[in-house]
């Protein structure tokens, strides 16, 4: 993909990922990526939204925005335990299979650049895997606007990718998102390294690095449709191979998760957690 058009592309997978699954995951983690592994990326991701809540003080009914909320897996959470969230998303097919999954609570459309909200309307806002997705030179304006619409004393959760890029992922290390949030006015509460499944990194890694190195080398002789047939075949017999493979070394690392995370640099994470509170004024 070239040039990004995010309204465009997140719609394109919610209206292609609809049904790949019957929980909303495939268009907001991995699309394509078989059931198995998003719902293990989303169990990664709950464990660490609920220790990133448990750093807040928020009492039970507490006004809450997730901004790029998808499908509404947070925003169903939150009304579980007990909360008052509003959920918006710049995609409107993202919002409509948010309802067909039962979502119950107010769902907007809009644009995280200009919030449709007063200053000061919530006790908690916040971005799971979505900054990252906004153009760089926008970026700051969508934090700005996170941190206008939180009440004085309300908290910022930030779930962000610290490493890779790609047309529609704009990265940053964990001091410059820290840097980027702390100048629209909050304080840094706590952060951590959200998912290293390293064991399994260094296999996809190695995989795509050796898929730059293949050139294709038994053609010679064979006609077209053969040629596409057995590439079809060839591909489809990999993609099973590599994905059995890593349901072991993602099951590996999943379960060594939890030492990882007390034992190495957050900075080895794929992924941050931030948690920002706004002064009172
Ligand atoms: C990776 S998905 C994450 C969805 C959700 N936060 C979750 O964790 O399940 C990114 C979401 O952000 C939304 N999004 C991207 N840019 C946006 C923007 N500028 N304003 C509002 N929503 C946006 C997309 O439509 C998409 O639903």
């Amino acid at each position: 993909m070239s040039s990004y058009s995010p309204k465009e592309y997140w719609t394109d997978l919610a209206d292609r990922y609809r049904h790949e699954d019957g929980k909303g995951f495939a268009p907001v983690l991995h699309p394509g990526a078989p059931d198995w592994f998003n719902l293990c990326v989303h169990e990664l991701q709950e464990r660490a939204w609920r220790r990133a809540l448990s750093l807040c003080t928020l009492p039970k009914g507490a006004s809450v925005l997730d901004v790029g909320c998808g499908t509404g897996r947070w925003v169903r959470r939150y009304t579980q335990s007990g909360y008052s969230p509003v959920g918006l998303d710049g995609s409107l097919s993202m919002l409509k299979r948010a309802l067909e999954l039962r979502t119950i609570a107010p769902l907007l459309a809009a644009r995280l650049q200009s919030l449709p909200f007063r200053d000061g309307t919530f006790d908690c806002a916040q971005a799971i895997t979505v900054i990252q997705h906004i153009a760089a030179l926008e970026q700051q304006q969508a934090l700005g606007e996170l941190v206008r619409v939180i009440k004085p004393g309300g908290y910022l959760i930030l779930l962000e990718l610290i490493r890779g890029h790609a047309a529609h992922v704009v990265s940053h290390e964990a001091a410059d998102w820290i840097d980027r949030v702390q100048i629209c006015g909050t304080e840094l509460i706590s952060w951590f390294g959200q998912e290293f499944l390293l064991l399994d990194r260094i296999l996809s890694g190695a995989v795509s690095f050796s898929k730059g190195m293949l050139v294709d080398s038994h053609a010679d002789g064979l006609s077209l449709p053969t040629i596409s047939e057995a590439r079809t075949k060839g591909k489809q017999l990999a993609r099973r191979l590599y994905w059995n493979v890593r349901r072991i070394t993602v099951g590996l690392s999943t379960w060594v998760e939890p030492m990882a995370d007390r034992l190495c640099p957050p900075e080895w994470a794929t992924h941050a957690v931030f948690v920002f509170r706004k002064p009172l004024a």
